[in-house]
């Protein structure tokens, strides 16, 4: 009976660490790449916080972040997302100053902000309230503008 349970405990032992030992190597493994790609991310910026190149910087990182899955990396709406959305639904082409050259900053800015269903649009663009601050979405705005090459015209 003795030999019994000793034998329950060696075994119980040896699923532990056969348990532990794949699980904790993923996480060390994760745990070292997430820290490698904050250094990366970090050396990437060489604005100082709250500078103009900061912001610029920071816009896109939350563009890369947040927006090219769906409007892809050069904006033009071709991200790898783009082709999940629903039937003719497209992401908007952000490189099309011919649009947004009819768009103001601040609606612009309002579609980010409650997403496409609050204007009009499809839901599928989704809202970032919550997700980045005002000013955030207003470096994104400018980050836009970059894209499209164009401001606001009459
Ligand atoms: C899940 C996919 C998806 C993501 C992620 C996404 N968008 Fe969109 N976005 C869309 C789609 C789809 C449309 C077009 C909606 C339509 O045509 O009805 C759109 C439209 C827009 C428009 C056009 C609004 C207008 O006036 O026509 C802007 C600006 C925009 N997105 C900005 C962004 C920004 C900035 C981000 C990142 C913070 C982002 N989107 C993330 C799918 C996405």
């Amino acid at each position: 009976m003795k030999a019994f349970s000793l034998n329950l405990f060696r075994k119980f032992i040896i699923v532990l660490v056969l348990i532990c030992f794949p699980v904790g190597t993923i996480y060390l493994i994760n745990r070292a790449e997430a820290q490698e790609a904050e250094k990366d991310y970090t050396k990437a910026r060489v604005g100082k916080k709250g500078s103009k190149q900061y912001q610029e910087e920071d816009a896109k990182a939350n563009y890369y972040g947040y927006c090219t899955p769906c409007h892809g990396e050069t904006g033009k709406g071709d991200g790898p997302l783009a082709e999940t959305l629903e039937e003719g639904v497209e992401p908007r082409d952000h490189t099309s100053a011919e649009y947004f050259s009819q768009k103001t900053d601040n609606e612009i800015f309002e579609v980010i902000k409650f997403g496409g269903a609050k204007a009009g649009f499809s839901e599928a663009m989704p809202p970032f309230d919550g997700q980045l601050s005002d000013d955030e979405m207003r470096g994104l705005v400018k980050f836009i503008r970059t894209l499209c090459k164009c401001q606001y015209k009459k």
